[in-house]
């Protein structure tokens, strides 16, 4: 990436002290002071939201109750069933995501005095999957979902739902890792986000709502579905090195590389990468992950830019069957966590997060009467 020092969006800005996530400075990738190649070889997801969330990693018990406690959280009420059946078929799947947790926050408000904040997040965590594919099966299949089942992660809990199937073992490790992945990073826009609005004493679904808005956008978690677009324009790796040129010549932004804090690689690419080669498994899946890597290839020859977590989640979630519009929405499942783990941070030692700007307009002017305004 072009080393001239980057200005602007608060680059290199430090806004604040965490205890939560190091990015890059020197320590690559931490969460709560476990590197994330560790949890991501070892870990399951709910481990590491307890481990974000409590600041420790669970005992087999703490992770058995909690696992017990998202799972339990799984129903929906039909007073939200009958509000997700409201939402238009065409609508965005973050939108639906954003409305239901809205909705939630209506139904099943946090207590004034934030005493139920850790409930909040498992009923959160554990509604998601199912609001979201509630909404899906009930306008796409006509069909109105329950939510039981033997799945006993997330993971596994979305993917079974979401087929109407069990899914293959290979792909619920896909997803786990893929959720473990992108639980956390530091002070990205959206967990600012969520930090300012908790900063002002505001409620658990608003601070996690700011944190929805802000993730939306291609910038930054709506690349994973841009990327998936974007590798889907080319019918081949040589198609593909022509059409990125030419996307650079025009100083077009390449959806899924590059990044704010990371100079030379994301740490997470490895390992989502990883996933992404071992379920391309058909003739299209393998082209797919051709064109992938030759996009790959390009970015590093002509501009030393890499490819960030959103680049082959995008390969992994095509490869498990999920619909495009699906992608970001489940990176707010999985950095649910980490919103979490920051608004209770920011509460436990909060102060209003309002810095200041240059002003840059016009100097002070007389007033102008309607009569002579032209
Ligand atoms: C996420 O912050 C986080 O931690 C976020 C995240 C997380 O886990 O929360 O990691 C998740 O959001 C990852 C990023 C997802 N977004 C994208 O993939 C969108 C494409 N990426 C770019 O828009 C960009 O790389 C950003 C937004 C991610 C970072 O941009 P910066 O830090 O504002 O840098 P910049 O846009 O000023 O770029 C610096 C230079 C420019 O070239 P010059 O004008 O100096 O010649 O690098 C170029 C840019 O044009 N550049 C790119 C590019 N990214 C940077 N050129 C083409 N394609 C790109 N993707």
């Amino acid at each position: 990436m072009s080393n001239t020092k980057k200005t602007g969006g608060l680059a290199g800005v430090v806004a604040g002290e965490s205890a939560i996530c190091t990015v890059g400075t020197g320590h690559g990738l931490n969460y709560r002071g476990y590197d994330i190649y560790d949890l991501a070889n070892n870990a399951i997801f709910e481990e590491v939201a307890y481990l974000l969330i409590f600041g420790e990693l669970p005992t087999q018990k703490e992770l058995s109750d909690y696992k017990k406690k998202l799972s339990n959280e799984r129903d929906l009420s039909d007073t939200l069933k009958t509000i997700l059946e409201n939402i238009p078929k065409n609508a965005h799947p973050m939108d639906v995501m954003r409305t239901a947790s809205s909705a939630l926050g209506c139904i099943e408000p946090e207590n004034e005095d934030f005493s139920n904040q850790n409930e909040i997040l498992i009923k959160l965590l554990g509604k998601f999957s199912s609001m979201l594919l509630y909404w899906y099966h009930f306008h796409f299949h006509n069909e109105k979902i329950n939510t039981s089942s033997e799945q006993d992660t997330i993971a596994g809990f979305f993917l079974e739902k979401l087929h109407n199937k069990p899914p293959k073992k290979e792909h619920i490790d896909c997803m786990n890792v893929s959720l473990i992945l992108y639980a956390e990073h530091e002070f990205n826009a959206s967990t600012f986000s969520a930090r300012i609005s908790a900063s002002t004493l505001s409620d658990m679904y608003s601070n996690i709502i700011s944190g929805i808005c802000a993730l939306r956008g291609p910038l930054h978690g709506g690349a994973n579905e841009a990327a998936f677009r974007l590798v889907s324009l080319y019918k081949n790796a040589d198609e593909a090195r022509v059409g990125i040129l030419d996307k650079l010549k025009n100083k077009d932004k390449i959806m899924g590389f590059g990044h704010r804090v990371y100079t030379t690689k994301d740490p997470r690419n490895v390992v989502i990468k990883k996933y992404a080669k071992e379920l391309s498994t058909t003739k299209e899946f393998e082209n797919f992950f051709q064109i992938s890597e030759m996009i790959e290839k390009v970015m590093w020859d002509e501009k030393k830019i890499f490819p960030n977590l959103d680049f082959y989640s995008a390969s992994s979630y095509h490869f498990m069957g999920i619909p495009t519009d699906f992608f970001t929405p489940l990176f707010i499942i999985s950095r649910t966590a980490g919103w979490g783990a920051h608004i209770i941070e920011q509460r436990a030692n909060n102060k209003l997060i309002r810095p200041s700007s240059t002003y840059i307009g016009v100097d002070n002017r007389e007033f102008i009467p309607m009569e002579k305004r032209i």
